[in-house]
């Protein structure tokens, strides 16, 4: 198969209703997407991705309107979080319809349903005129596309097009709510944070198993966000070894010459590079990936996420 690259909304839009797979801009990171009720078309995601098959996926709407063709109840938590965060970075799980297809939802009796910001997302989204499934745009376990560039180098030839847009502004993915529950259970930590959550909805909770990763969340159990490089956590460059085939990411500027290294401005840089900067090391041979912990605040806890589960392989 021939990776096609556009730039067209309404080119890409056409593909999703001819069955293709599709990969497109968001605002935390690239998705792959399918006509959400062609279970041919979403079948497809699994097996160019390489993911398992239990795992579900996240479906993608333009229009609120489309909750009710998805969701069968919408809790008042849920109507509460769509209110002041949609369209945004935030998933939220809600029981699912039964003509939700079974391949979507990976058996489950539930469904993620998210509305991207992203000016792209929308016209595509809309032109697409069916909910789109999609998870991130990468091979599964590599680190989650923020770039067209990026997919191409995961997916090339393996998916019908790509969408091209900018680089994400985000550069983590969204915050995932169980809304099934009471109380609301945030299941992945992401780019909307708890202290926002709760602003709106106090009860909100993090999922105990956000630390140890596994249960409600079926793709929380298997290791993600990885490069090839192997990944130590530190908390100040100084801890990090030094050496050509080494790297070095975090807000603490280091005094030593790494392979690569970057320093970031705050937590909100810090995630916009992360992904980024795990594919460039990859491509320049490192070993070694030193990244220096942050405190677990407000974006923090998602970024401590991704760097357990990075260093964690
Ligand atoms: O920002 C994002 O969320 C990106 C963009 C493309 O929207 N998407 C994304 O999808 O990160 P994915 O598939 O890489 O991650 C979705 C996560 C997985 O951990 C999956 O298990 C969980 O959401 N999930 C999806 N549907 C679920 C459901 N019904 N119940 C529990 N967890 C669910
Ligand atoms: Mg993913």
């Amino acid at each position: 198969m021939t990776t096609h690259l556009t730039t067209s909304p309404t080119d890409a839009a056409a593909r999703i209703r001819r069955g293709q797979i599709v990969a497109f801009p968001t605002e935390t990171v690239y998705g792959l997407g399918a006509d959400a009720f062609n279970p041919e078309a979403v079948r497809r995601i699994f097996a160019a991705k390489g993911r398992p098959s239990d795992n579900p996926l996240i479906v993608h709407i333009h229009d609120l309107a489309q909750v009710d063709d998805l969701a069968a109840t919408v809790p008042d938590a849920a109507a509460t979080l769509l209110e002041h965060f949609v369209p945004g970075p935030l998933t939220l799980i809600l029981p699912k319809r039964p003509t939700v297809p079974d391949v979507v939802t990976g058996g489950l009796d539930t469904v993620g349903i998210r509305m991207p910001r992203h000016p792209v997302a929308q016209v595509f989204l809309e032109a697409c005129a069916c909910p789109v499934a999609a998870p991130s745009a990468n091979r599964s376990g590599r680190p989650s596309p923020t770039t067209w560039e990026a997919v191409l180098a995961d997916l090339d030839g393996r998916i019908s097009c790509i969408l091209k847009g900018d680089r994400t502004p985000v550069g983590l993915e969204s915050t995932v709510v169980d809304c099934t529950e009471v109380p609301p259970l945030v299941l992945r930590a992401g780019a909307i944070t708890l202290e926002q959550l709760q602003a709106v909805w106090p009860s909100v909770r993090l999922s105990p198993d956000v630390h140890t990763a596994k249960r409600r969340s079926p793709g929380t159990r298997y290791r993600h966000y990885a490069p090839r490089a192997h990944i130590c956590l530190v908390d100040h460059p100084d801890e990090a070894e030094a050496a050509p085939d080494t790297a070095y990411i975090g807000l603490d500027a280091p005094s030593d010459t790494f392979g690569l290294h970057l320093a970031c401005d705050d937590l909100d840089d810090y995630a916009h590079e992360l992904f980024d900067f795990f594919r460039r090391c990859d491509a320049a041979d490192i070993a070694t990936i030193y990244a220096q912990r942050v405190q677990e605040r407000g974006l923090g806890v998602a970024l401590m996420d991704r760097l357990r589960r990075a260093a964690a392989g």
